[in-house]
């Protein structure tokens, strides 16, 4: 059993996608076992992308992920982080295979719907910065 956190980034909730994205994680398999709704400040999504920071798009992908309310939510089953990276496909969706939620609903390598921890310590820090554990059901 592996624990994941994914968001329903701003674009997605724009789009009436939060079903659709969750809908897919659950059809794999995967149990949501926390979830929330939540508006970033620009200095909350400076600190979620921490890791990014010194790249040329941080401006830019912190002031998108603060424009609009997300859906944070701590997925669980199998090798979750793999298989929702799997689900959500490539960063760009140009590059993105056909069936993923990049490919079929995305925009552009920015407004791509959904994020994912990226690898077990990752995934620590990122559930920890949304969620206490109170909050995650057991
Ligand atoms: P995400 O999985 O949330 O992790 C970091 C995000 O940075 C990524 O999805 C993209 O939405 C965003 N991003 C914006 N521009 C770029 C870029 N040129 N290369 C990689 N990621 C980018």
């Amino acid at each position: 059993m592996q624990r994941t956190l994914s968001i329903v980034k701003p674009d997605g909730v724009d789009k009436n996608l939060i079903g659709e994205v969750i809908k897919r994680f659950e059809k794999a398999g995967l149990k949501v076992v926390a979830l929330k709704m939540a508006h970033l400040t620009k200095k909350q999504a400076e600190g979620f992308y921490a890791v990014h920071k010194a790249r040329p798009f941080f401006d830019s992908l912190t002031t998108f992920m603060c424009a609009g309310p997300i859906v944070p939510m701590v997925l669980e089953g199998n090798d979750a982080i793999k298989k929702v990276r799997d689900i959500m496909g490539a960063t760009n969706p140009k590059d993105a295979a056909p069936g993923t939620i990049r490919k079929d609903l995305a925009d552009s390598i920015e407004s791509n719907i959904v994020h994912g921890s990226d690898a077990p310590e990752t995934a620590v820090f990122e559930i920890g910065y949304f969620f206490n554990a109170t909050e995650i059901l057991k």
